[in-house]
Formats: C-alpha cells, sequence, structure tokens
C-alpha cells in the first residue's frame, strides 16, 4: 500500500511519534509520578482483560503507522512487568521501517535485556534520577538501591542496545546530583537527558518552585564540565542539546516547562487499556479499543484516527501559564511518559 499523505492538526502538525503504555502498574512509587499516598494498597490498576492484548496494540500500531507514524516509544508504567513483552516488540519492529523504543526503570533490564535485543530492540532509555544511593531510595519511595539500576544500564550495554538516560530533577530532592550524573555518564556514549519536574497528572503536590529551570541545569554543568549547544537531530524533537566542548558527548535538557515545545508536537499516546490521548496533559481520551472490540475494519480505524488528529487543539504546556480553571488530568503511569 502506498503511504497517504499524514492528516495534519489544526495547528498543522503531524503524527510521527507513538507512544504507547503497556500497563498501569509499576514496582516504583517515584514520588513525582506515583505517589505512595495514592498509589497504595487499595489503588485499583487495570484488570488483565482490560488490558490491550498484543494483537490489538500491533493492529492499532499498523494504522498509526500509515498515518505517518515513524517512531513508536514503549512505555508504562514499567513496561517490563508486561509478560512477554518481548513477543510484542518483535511484532512492532516487524511493522518494518520504525524507530522502536522503550523507556523502562531499569530494575529488570539485567534480566531481559537480551530477549529485548533478540526481539529487534535497539534502544532503550532509562530513568535514573540520583546516583547517590539514599537520595535514589527516597525518590523511588520502595527502597530500591541505585547500584541495581546502574547493572541495568550496563546490562542493556552489553548486550548492544544503544541507552539514553532520563533524570527527573526536584529542586531540593536531587539538584545536588546534577553534576554528578553528568560526571558519571560522560565519555560512556550513553545520552544523559534532564527533565524538568512537570505538572502532569493530579496526585504529585507539583509547584513551581519545585522545578528546576533547564538553563540553571546547564549552567550548574558547564561551570565544571564546559558545554556548546548543538543543532536538533530532527524536527520537534523533546531534548535540547548540548555538546561537551572536549568532545566526549553530549547531554540534553527537556524544558517543558520553561521552554515548552508544542508547537512541534507531532505526539500521541495510548493507554494500556487503549485510549488514545493527544496530549501528556489530555483530559479525555478516545476509547480505541471499544472500536476494536466492535468489530471495526480497517477502513473505519483508519478514519477514526484521521479524525481525532485532524481535530487536535492541544498545547498545553504552551498555555499553562494562562490557565486558570484545573480540569481533571490523567496521570503519567497512565498514559505513558
Ligand atoms: P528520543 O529522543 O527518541 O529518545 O525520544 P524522546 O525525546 O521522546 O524521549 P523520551 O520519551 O525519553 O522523552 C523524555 C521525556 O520528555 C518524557 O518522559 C517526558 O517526561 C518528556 N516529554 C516527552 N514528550 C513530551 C510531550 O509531548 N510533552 C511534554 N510536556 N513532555 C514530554
Ligand atoms: N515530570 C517530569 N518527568 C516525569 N516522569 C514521570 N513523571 C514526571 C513528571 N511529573 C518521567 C520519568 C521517566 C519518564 C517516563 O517520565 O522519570 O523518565
Ligand atoms: Fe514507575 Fe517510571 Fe513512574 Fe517511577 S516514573 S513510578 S519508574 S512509571
Ligand atoms: Fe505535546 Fe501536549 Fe506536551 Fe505540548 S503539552 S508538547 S501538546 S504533549
Amino acid at each position: 500500500m502506498t503511504t497517504p499523505p499524514s492528516t495534519l492538526d489544526t495547528l498543522g502538525r503531524p503524527v510521527r511519534d507513538l507512544r504507547i503504555s503497556v500497563t498501569d502498574r509499576c514496582n516504583f512509587r517515584c514520588v513525582y509520578c506515583m505517589p505512595k499516598e495514592v498509589f497504595g494498597r487499595g489503588y485499583r490498576f487495570m484488570d488483565r482483560k482490560e488490558l490491550l492484548s498484543f494483537e490489538e496494540i500491533e493492529r492499532l500500531a499498523g494504522a498509526f503507522v500509515v498515518h505517518g507514524v515513524e517512531k513508536l516509544r514503549i512505555t508504562g508504567g514499567e513496561p517490563l512487568l508486561r509478560r512477554d513483552l518481548d513477543v510484542l516488540i518483535e511484532r512492532l519492529v516487524g511493522l518494518g521501517n520504525l524507530d522502536v523504543a522503550l523507556t523502562t526503570n531499569g530494575a529488570l533490564l539485567p534480566q531481559k535485556a537480551g530477549s529485548l535485543v533478540a526481539a529487534g530492540l535497539e534502544r532503550v532509555t532509562v530513568s535514573l534520577d540520583s546516583l547517590d544511593d539514599d537520595t535514589f531510595r527516597s525518590m523511588n519511595d520502595v527502597g530500591f538501591p541505585v547500584t541495581r539500576v546502574l547493572d541495568g544500564i550496563d546490562a542493556a550495554a552489553a548486550a548492544g542496545l544503544k541507552v539514553k538516560i532520563n533524570a527527573v530533577v526536584k529542586r531540593g530532592v536531587n539538584d545536588d546530583q546534577v553534576v554528578a550524573l553528568a560526571r558519571h555518564f560522560q565519555g560512556t556514549g550513553h545520552i544523559l537527558r534532564f527533565i524538568e519536574y512537570m505538572d502532569v497528572g493530579a496526585t504529585n503536590g507539583w509547584r513551581l518552585d519545585d522545578v528546576v529551570p533547564a538553563a540553571e541545569i546547564v549552567s550548574l554543568i558547564s561551570a565544571e564540565l564546559p558545554l556548546e549547544p548543538a543543532e536538533e537531530n530532527y524536527r520537534g524533537e523533546v531534548a535540547r542539546r548540548f555538546r561537551y566542548a572536549d568532545g566526549s558527548g553530549e547531554i540534553g535538557v527537556i524544558a517543558s516547562v520553561t521552554q515548552p515545545f508544542c508547537g512541534d508536537c507531532t505526539r500521541s499516546r495510548i493507554s494500556a487499556e487503549g485510549r488514545l490521548y493527544t496530549c501528556l496533559f489530555a483530559t479525555k481520551g478516545h476509547d480505541l479499543r471499544a472500536l476494536v472490540r466492535g468489530g471495526a475494519d480497517d477502513a473505519e480505524i483508519h478514519a477514526t484516527i484521521g479524525r481525532i488528529g485532524g481535530r487536535r487543539t492541544d498545547r498545553y504546556s504552551e498555555e499553562r501559564s494562562s490557565r486558570t480553571a484545573e480540569l481533571p488530568r490523567v496521570e503519567m503511569s497512565y498514559i505513558g511518559g
């Protein structure tokens, strides 16, 4: 089949990047994402039958590829908790000519890196907010030791995966770790990116004072390890890149609070139960599972995706400061980072 032109949304943006959440569960309780007080014993996670099956995910992903999607990111929750994830990856890689990536907390990488590579995965992004064990344990809030995530990163690299590291920076919690993280990964070939703490979801008690602006992160590092700005790899890249002046690699900063990038946002997200969200801060999703389970044929699925894409108006991060009423939002662990 020849690829029809991509549907553009109301701001002229195509959809290029589809992020698929495969579970809403996680073995961590990061304070900025799944605070224990909310995601405790009584919290009701999705039942297995509510989750999209691998067949359903493959079918929907295939439909998005026809609409111009070039990049698939598997997220969660913690995606490696989903049984047989390598089987799904193999199917998604099999859709052909796509950049398939996985975002994980790294805890299960020592066991799983080999099978992910065998399934055709080429790269992973591992979340790591601190090298200091006490800080790391209190941020993941389940007492998970940092050495085991570092082992996961090593296992991924040893298995042949390209590795990126994501660190969310929260003022007064791990801002003292910024330079240490930069030093640790300098020269390893792993690209470290610092993410401004975002007001995503409604449970993390976000305050603007908790955000460490990307510009501050860059100056902190550059004061010790000189940096120079680097050009974008592709239009709409989320991270701004900086190169070490001595040629020992690069870092990135994701400034979604202080320098929003909605204008070039080509992302859509599918939750583990098959709802489509056209923004990380969306309040409402579109039920694609009902469509698929209701027996829709490919033409109907394509038409629905095109219709939703064409109506998209999202630019939450650019509007953040002018918002007055707070609408209910979905959690990052539900929608996928
Ligand atoms: P690669 O460059 O291919 O690795 O992909 P990426 O930049 O999309 O990386 P990744 O998925 O690791 O995204 C990094 C983080 O940036 C996410 O986990 C979010 O915290 C943040 N982010 C990604 N996409 C968006 C977005 O659309 N809006 C906002 N506000 N933040 C985003
Ligand atoms: N702000 C910024 N990043 C977040 N992440 C999770 N919650 C937030 C938040 N409130 C990050 C994780 C992971 C990625 C999926 O999203 O640390 O790297
Ligand atoms: Fe789990 Fe990732 Fe959320 Fe932490 S940020 S609780 S590892 S989904
Ligand atoms: Fe895209 Fe919404 Fe993030 Fe803006 S806030 S970059 S529209 S996902």
